[in-house]
């Protein structure tokens, strides 16, 4: 937390965050990071990183999930968690209240997030975007691979393993640079539920050490 002492904090006032007060000072060592989920998040990868900036793995507050409707299941999991929530739904203007949603946060992490995020939030937000892809990139990735269709592919594949990406997300389904790779076994009997039951358990470990890393690669 020292190394990050003395480092810039921008767009303090927040739809979703508190106010900031000399009380919470230690706050503004943080990064303010949101979450955006899709209409199929569980939201366990975004409950992941919250738990971990509470429990001080990763130097970042989660300011705001951010969601297009308010029943998808993730809202209640960051309800529960006490997690500041707003809802954007897709449509006209769709980037702009998306950057309105964020303001004040300094990293966007999507968990679940199926959409090619607007320009809009990718230029508010240069290479301050994160994403986790639930297999090893570049392989099983692009346009229409989400959830079990992956690991439908991974089997058919005969892959001997698979595992998650942590990357920097671009104007692109599944590209931009790779922040953090971890692996698990594909078993010979598995099934793409359970192969996705494995790899889920490793993007939990992946997740928050991927912002962590991010986080103290900044500069103080
Ligand atoms: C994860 O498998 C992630 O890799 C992908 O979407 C899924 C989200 O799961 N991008 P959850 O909502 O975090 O449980």
């Amino acid at each position: 937390m020292g190394a990050r002492r003395g480092r810039r904090i921008f767009g303090l006032s927040s739809r979703c965050g508190s106010a900031i007060t000399l009380a919470d000072v230690k706050e503004t060592e943080r990064a303010s990071v949101s979450i955006l989920v899709g209409s199929r998040g569980r939201g366990s990868n975004m409950a992941a990183i919250v738990e971990a900036t509470r429990a001080g793995r990763v130097p970042a507050k989660v300011q705001c999930v951010v969601a297009p409707a308010s029943d998808v299941p993730a809202v209640a999991v960051a309800e529960g968690l006490g997690v500041p929530v707003a809802v954007v739904p897709p449509g006209e203007g769709y980037g702009e209240r998306l950057v309105a949603a964020l303001a004040g946060s300094e990293w966007v992490c999507l968990a679940g997030f199926t959409r090619l995020l607007p320009d809009e939030v990718l230029r508010r937000f240069p290479r301050r975007v994160l994403n986790i892809h639930p297999s090893l990139l570049p392989k099983f990735g692009g346009k229409g691979m989400y959830g079990i269709r992956v690991h439908e592919a991974v089997v058919a594949a005969g892959e001997m393993e698979s595992g998650c990406t942590v990357h920097y997300v671009t104007e692109h389904y599944d590209e931009g640079e790779v922040v953090l790779q971890m692996r698990c076994p594909v078993m010979p009997d598995d099934t793409p539920a359970s192969l996705a039951e494995r790899v889920l358990a490793v993007e939990h470990q992946a997740y928050p050490e991927a912002l962590r890393r991010v986080l103290n690669e900044q500069p103080s």
